[in-house]
């Protein structure tokens, strides 16, 4: 069955209901399908992926967001993305004391059902502390092989999450943990930005890799660049805390063409009138 995540009419404030973000947001999302979502600056775009993730300061104040029909939006955070939904954020946070290699054991533990099992003791020696992890070495030969795969560098995997990352290498770690993680939706914010030409492409080859009939991908992005790389199969024009324009790949050329003003224009006097 091909997955699906449905953004039904979704209205939902930040600050603790002082401002409303979303409103009316209509989207969705198959797997196998590319979407490019791209706006202004403080359209919502990135509090839209948070609201799928499940990020506490943003609260859902009506709509619906069902993944398979069922709606997430009781759902923790962790158990969203079992069910296989991914956020690549926007500005990656740096988790000090942590490397990347155990967040990676922990989240894909998480999302393989390990954490369900019962303890084990690897290598079931007496006295050994269990865990219910994946098995160090079975990760640690997944982690390795995507690493080179993707083009990090080993000597990530000791180093702590994010901290002392350059933006282009935190990009990189987000594209390796997909890969690890493997989801069916993928919601990517501005993976692009920040990234020179060769990283550009580093990231897109492994996008590109990603794709494929198991994942849909929502593309945030301001600029028509990464999309010569990583092809769109829909375009979306995200305004105001709204979807107003969706069309295809030529969409995106016709934004970098004439800019947001004629959105704005459009749609920004609707709103005016309506109100
Ligand atoms: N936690 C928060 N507290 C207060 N305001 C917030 C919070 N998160 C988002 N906002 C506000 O919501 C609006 C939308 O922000 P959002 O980050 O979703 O925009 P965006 O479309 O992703 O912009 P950009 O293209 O610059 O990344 C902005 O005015 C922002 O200041
Ligand atoms: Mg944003």
């Amino acid at each position: 069955m091909t997955s699906e995540l449905v953004i039904k009419d979704l209205h939902a404030t930040v600050d603790d209901g002082a401002k409303a973000v979303l409103k009316g947001v209509n989207l969705t999302i198959r797997q196998g399908e590319v979407h490019a979502l791209m706006g202004p600056n403080g359209s919502g775009k990135s509090t839209l992926s948070n609201a799928i993730m499940g990020h506490p300061h943003y609260q859902v104040t009506s709509g619906d967001i069902l993944l398979d029909g069922e709606s997430i939006l009781e759902m923790e955070p962790n158990e969203r993305a079992r069910l296989g939904l991914f956020l690549a954020f926007q500005y990656p946070v740096a988790v000090p004391g942590v490397s990347m290699a155990n967040f990676l054991r922990t989240a894909v533990s998480n999302v393989r059902g390990y954490t369900d099992q019962p303890m084990v003791s690897d290598n079931n020696r007496p006295g050994m502390v269990g865990s219910n992890l994946m098995p160090m070495r079975e990760f640690r030969n997944e982690l390795l092989s995507k690493m080179d795969e993707f083009h990090v560098d080993r000597s990530f995997a000791k180093r702590y999450l994010n901290e002392g990352f350059s933006g282009g290498e935190k990009k990189r770690v987000e594209i390796l943990q997909m890969a690890m993680l493997q989801p069916k939706i993928a919601i990517m914010d501005e993976t692009d930005s920040g990234l020179d030409i060769d990283a550009l492409r580093v990231v897109s080859d492994g996008v590109n890799k990603l794709a494929g009939p198991g994942l849909g991908i929502l593309l945030i992005t301001h600029y028509q660049r990464i999309l010569n790389y990583v092809q769109p199969d829909f375009v979306h024009v995200f305004f105001d805390g709204r979807i107003v324009i969706s069309g295809g790949a030529e969409l995106a050329h016709e934004l970098e063409a004439k800019g947001y003003q004629w959105v704005k224009d459009e749609f920004g006097e609707a709103e005016l009138v309506k109100a």
